[in-house]
């Protein structure tokens, strides 16, 4: 099986999950390069499982913490897929901590199916929101920045009001 290779089609552009992605991605190649080994290295591939491991809940909490602060409408359906993977990852790394032989290979085959599947979609349409929630923050802050004389001031009557030279009350 080919090894699984970060590219630009994977991106979400938002960098700090093209990141995480990156780095999950070459786990898996590391992981897979160590089972073609012969003799297969015993201590190296359950080090490299449990940084595999790491690396794809650490990322999963990450998107969840994303979603949770910028109050993503679809969060429990994302999480759900991720919840799936976490079970199926924890059963396959169970068996290969047993020493199953095929568990090992199953889980490479797996998360190369599952992970480029989960980025192009879930993830792209995640990218996609946070982007945007960004870019409105953006405006909304560069309007607010604005000399004050520019911009319409209302109090908490809805009425029109001058900041620099009557009392405030909002
Ligand atoms: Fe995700
Ligand atoms: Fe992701």
């Amino acid at each position: 099986m080919r090894s699984l290779k970060w590219n630009s089609s994977h991106a979400v552009f938002v960098t700090e999950i093209d990141d995480d992605h990156k780095e999950i991605f070459e786990a898996v190649a590391q992981f897979q390069a160590a089972l073609s080994e012969k003799p297969i290295p015993i201590g190296k591939v359950n080090d490299l499982t449990g940084h595999l491991a790491v690396r794809i809940e650490d990322h999963f909490a990450h998107e969840e913490r994303l979603m949770r602060a910028a109050r993503y409408g679809l969060l429990s359906w994302h999480k759900r897929c991720h919840d799936a993977a976490r079970k199926r990852v924890a059963r396959l790394i169970q068996r290969i901590g047993r020493g199953d032989a095929e568990a090992g290979p199953a889980l490479v085959k797996y998360l190369s199916e599952w992970l480029p599947n989960h980025t192009r979609l879930p993830d792209k349409m995640l990218g996609a929101f946070l982007r945007n929630k960004r870019r409105t923050a953006k405006i909304v802050f560069t309007v607010a920045t604005k000399a004050a004389d520019s911009c319409t001031w209302l109090n908490s009557r809805g009425e029109r009001f001058d900041p620099t030279s009557t009392a405030s009350d909002f």
